[in-house]
């Protein structure tokens, strides 16, 4: 008999839905889906069935809605989630304002004196760690490197950089400004949040949205990484286009985490983040002590060297936009707040074309850092752990020698990239830049006089020519 035909199979299924296998660098099990809907619960039956708000939740748990999204939004871009926890989040003492960051910016306009603006490319050196003398963790080491527009206003950008030492004990940050796409470039983050556990490594994002309590543990000692912060929209996976249903960044390879609690009764510090300015007050619980949760607004993870590039395969070049991982919508109808592009090894196979990236200017401010390996770009100085800054419609491009060698060189495929990740934040709007990055940082590269003097006019060797291919339209 035929093994197809013997009872064991007849319905056969896994238990349960799809979650992550724990690695060597991740202990924790995740689901996946960019946009689903989730329901998760660390205890059997915590999740009530039928209704959100049941007269009586299951072991006495408190029912929270968390919206991030206001309540008629459209059914499509509705994001919202449904907490079952010990206690509700308004449990808590009165706040205290705690002293201002010099460092933390949220307000970007030209009239803000922390705030400088200027045409001028720049380039930062790896911002570098806390000195093992003195103790920083997460939100104590956010430094603000550029922004525009006000979260006030919902409507803006804030790119920041966190270089920390300490683990945070017994504290909670709660950005209420906006959503964070955190980017770690040295030492894993092990973060707590009310949805549960997410352990992200540099070659990783994670998305922490605007109102989510979260804690971040440093188990390599130290943490140093890349924010870039929204205000009034959510991060979307960008339309697909003439590529169709597959590419790009691909829904399943987004991680989310499963509930998980725990029983603390000792005193936190909660630490919430709104205007640029940071508050403070205490409660006698963990903010942890989400039993079971369910939803569509929840943190996730993504391994960017799952980015599938979809590049141009035969000549000519893609713009960046090929590269992009998540983007976000400004107020402006069909203009991005930003693009975020992530650029992995790939396949250069182009024939009779310009292979770097072409000359040009750009209505986008690009800000670019590296996780890992070797930037192959020629006239900007680009280094793991560093940042570049290109103003809007400001020119830039490779140097001549790179122009000369590529206008030149015998074309084959080639492999680039390999051992290597950056990014670029494509960002709709003119930047400005903080005090810190400007002027305490002390990882600003000096600008050389001559970086771009070498570049020869070679249409001048040919104007006898010129000439008489004028002469022959006569
Ligand atoms: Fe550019």
């Amino acid at each position: 008999m035929a093994a197809t035909t013997e009872t064991p199979f007849t319905g056969a299924s896994a238990k349960g839905p799809f979650t992550t296998t724990p690695s060597a660098t991740d202990p924790y099990t995740y689901q996946v889906g960019f946009g689903n809907r989730f329901a998760t619960e660390a205890l059997p039956h915590a999740l009530p069935q039928g209704c959100n708000t049941p007269q009586k939740c299951k072991y006495d748990l408190f029912s929270e809605q968390l919206n991030g999204t206001p309540f008629i939004s459209p059914r499509a871009s509705l994001l919202h989630a449904w907490f079952y926890r010990i206690r509700p989040s308004v449990a808590h003492k009165p706040f205290k304002k705690m002293p201002k960051n010099p460092d933390l910016e949220a307000t970007f306009s030209p009239l803000n004196p922390n705030v400088d603006f200027t045409p001028q490319d720049l380039g930062w050196s790896k911002f570098e760690l806390p000195q093992q003398s003195e103790s920083v963790d997460f939100v104590q080491g956010l430094k603000t490197i550029a922004g525009y527009g006000d979260p006030t206003l919902k409507e803006g950008i804030a790119v920041h950089i966190y270089l920390a030492n300490t683990p945070m004990k017994k504290k909670s940050f709660c950005n209420n400004d906006g959503d964070m796409l955190i980017l770690p470039q040295e030492g894993r983050l092990d973060i707590q949040t009310e949805f549960g556990k997410m352990m992200v490594r540099p070659g990783e994002l994670v998305v922490i949205q605007a109102g989510i309590r979260f804690t971040v543990g440093l188990p390599d000692g130290v943490g140093r990484g890349y924010i870039q912060e929204i205000y009034g929209a959510h991060y979307e996976l960008p339309e697909l286009g003439p590529i169709g249903s597959n590419g790009m960044a691909l829904p399943r390879d987004f991680e989310i985490p499963v509930a998980s609690f725990e029983v603390d009764q000792s005193t936190w510090e909660m630490v919430v983040k709104l205007a640029g300015e940071l508050f403070v007050y205490e409660q006698d619980h963990t903010p942890y002590d989400v039993v079971a949760w369910h939803g569509n607004y929840a943190p996730y993870k993504y391994a960017m060297e799952k980015f599938i590039s979809s590049a141009t395969v035969d000549r000519d070049q893609s713009d960046p936009s090929i590269y992009c991982v998540l983007t976000a919508k400004s107020k402006i109808p069909g203009v991005s707040l930003s693009d975020f592009l992530v650029f992995t090894p790939k396949w250069c196979v182009t024939r009779n074309t310009f292979r770097p990236p072409y000359y040009h200017r750009n209505v986008a401010t690009e800000l670019m850092g590296m996780m890992y390996g070797q930037w192959a770009g020629s006239a900007t100085q680009l280094e793991p752990g560093g940042l570049t800054y290109e103003p809007s419609y400001m020119p830039h491009g490779e140097s001549y020698s790179r122009w000369k060698e590529a206008t030149t060189v015998d074309l084959q495929p080639q492999r680039i990239g390999e051992g290597a990740m950056a990014f670029m934040m494509h960002i709709s709007a003119h930047m400005g830049l903080t005090k810190f990055a400007l002027e305490r940082s002390g990882t600003l590269q000096p600008i050389p006089e001559d970086t771009w003097d070498g570049f020869h006019a070679s249409f001048l060797n040919h104007l006898e020519e010129a000439k008489s291919g004028l002469e022959s339209c006569k």
